[in-house]
């Protein structure tokens, strides 16, 4: 991360997944966040539909996981969180851990919460251009923070 960079304000988006909401497991994860310093900016509740879950994780239509993984997203509710904290994408990152459960750090949200590698209880912007894209898709109304990249 640039010098620059270190300390901003930023937003990013969370999302839980339908296996995590399912399980009940949404309180949880919004607690251990808003304990580590991540304000809840605006939140809702979506059941995606097929064209909305692709338009969403179209970054990845080339991968093979691409069918199973937009199925998935439209099995039951997300929930999609625009959080913000200085240096909110990174320590988003952080917190939520690997993406693969198996190597999730202990202690973080997938390693608590995550059933599966497609089930893997959330998603994260994992940039500052995605975040923006990420708010947008969710919250198309809210008024962008000034000096975020993200
Ligand atoms: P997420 O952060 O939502 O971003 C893309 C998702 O694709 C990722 O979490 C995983 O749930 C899923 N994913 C990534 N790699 C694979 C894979 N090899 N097989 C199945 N799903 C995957």
């Amino acid at each position: 991360m640039k010098e620059t960079e270190l300390n901003q304000v930023q937003r990013s988006l969370l999302m839980v997944k339908p296996v995590a909401f399912k399980n009940r497991n949404t309180g949880k994860i919004l607690t251990i966040l808003e304990e580590n310093g991540f304000e809840i900016v605006s939140i809702i509740s979506e059941k995606l539909s097929k064209e909305r879950a692709k338009e969403f994780y179209a970054v990845h239509k080339e991968k093979e996981f691409y069918e199973g993984l937009t199925d998935f997203m439209t099995t039951g509710t997300i929930i999609a969180v625009c959080l913000q904290k200085e240096n909110c994408i990174t320590d988003l990152r952080k917190i939520i851990g690997n993406t693969n459960p198996v190597k999730a750090e202990k202690g973080t949200i997938r390693n608590l919460f995550a059933t599966s590698l497609r089930a893997n209880a959330v998603h994260a912007s994992d940039s500052p251009e995605n975040a923006l894209k990420e708010i947008k898709f969710y919250f198309p109304n809210l008024k962008e923070l000034k000096q975020n990249k993200g």
